[in-house]
C-alpha cells in the first residue's frame, strides 16, 4: 500500500479545523505541509507558526517540504514547531550534506526534494545519508498543476540507484498526482502519494484518500 499524504497546500483554510478532522478519521498517513519563502519560488505559503497548529491537530505524521532558500537556518525553528519530516530542495542548498546532518541531529527525519529539471544522478552521494526523497512532478510553487509524465523515468532510475544499494529511502512523488495517474506512479516504484487539489478539492476526501491507499 503507498503511503498517502495530503498536501495541506489545497484545504480550504477557513475551515482548517473541519479539514484535519477529516484526514484524522481518513487513512491519510502523513500531512504534507509546504513551506514557500517568496524568493526559492514564486509564491509564499506558511511557515513553523502555521505547523505549530497543525502539530497540535493531529497524531499523524508532519512532513515538511521546505521550498525556501538557506533552509539551514530555519531547521531548528520547525523542529521546535513539530515537524517530523524536513525535506529541503538540493537547488537551494550549498552544504547540502551540512543541512542533511543538522536535520538528523535534530531528532528529524530527513529529506532531499528535486526539482523537475534536476538529474537523480546528483541524489548519488547523499543517497546512504537520508530518510526519503522527494521528488517534484510538476514546477514548485502551486498547487494544482499538470503532472509532468517524464518523472516517471526519474522514479524508475531512482528506484534502481536505491535498491541496488539496498538502501531504504522513501521516494515521494509531489504535485499533479490523481486517482489516474497514481498506478503508474507506484508500478514506476514510489513509495509515497503527495496529493493537494486531487483530494481537497474531491466530492468526498475521505473516499478518495481511500481509493490513493487502495492502489498498487
Ligand atoms: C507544490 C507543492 C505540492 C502541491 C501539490 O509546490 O510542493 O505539495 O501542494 O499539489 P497538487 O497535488 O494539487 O499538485
Ligand atoms: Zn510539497
Amino acid at each position: 500500500m503507498p503511503i498517502v499524504a495530503p498536501s495541506l497546500l489545497a484545504a480550504d483554510f477557513l475551515k482548517l479545523q473541519d479539514e484535519c478532522t477529516m484526514l484524522n478519521e481518513s487513512q491519510a498517513d502523513w500531512y504534507h505541509l509546504d513551506v514557500m519563502d517568496g524568493r526559492f519560488v514564486p509564491n509564499i505559503s506558511f511557515g513553523p507558526m502555521l505547523i505549530e497548529f497543525f502539530r497540535k491537530a493531529t497524531n499523524k505524521v508532519c512532513d515538511v517540504h521546505l521550498m525556501i532558500e538557506d533552509p539551514g537556518n530555519y531547521a531548528e525553528a520547525f523542529k521546535k514547531a513539530g515537524a517530523d519530516h524536513l525535506s529541503v530542495h538540493i537547488e537551494a542548498c550549498r552544504n547540502l550534506h551540512r543541512n542533511i546532518q543538522q536535520i538528523k541531529e535534530l531528532g528529524m527525519k530527513a529529506g532531499v526534494a528535486i526539482n523537475p529539471h534536476t538529474p537523480v544522478e546528483q541524489l548519488q552521494d547523499i543517497l546512504a545519508d537520508i530518510d526519503l526523497v522527494c521528488m517534484m512532478s510538476v514546477n514548485p510553487g502551486f498547487g494544482g498543476q499538470k503532472f509532468i509524465p517524464y518523472t516517471l523515468t526519474k522514479i524508475k532510475q531512482l528506484r534502481r540507484m536505491i535498491d541496488e544499494r539496498g538502501l531504504s529511502v522513501l521516494i515521494e512523488i509531489d504535485g499533479g498526482v490523481t486517482l489516474d495517474n497514481a498506478h503508474s506512479i507506484i508500478a514506476a516504484g514510489a513509495d509515497v502519494l503527495v496529493a493537494g487539489n486531487t483530494v481537497f478539492k474531491s466530492a468526498d476526501p475521505k473516499a478518495t484518500i481511500a481509493g490513493l491507499k487502495a492502489i498498487s
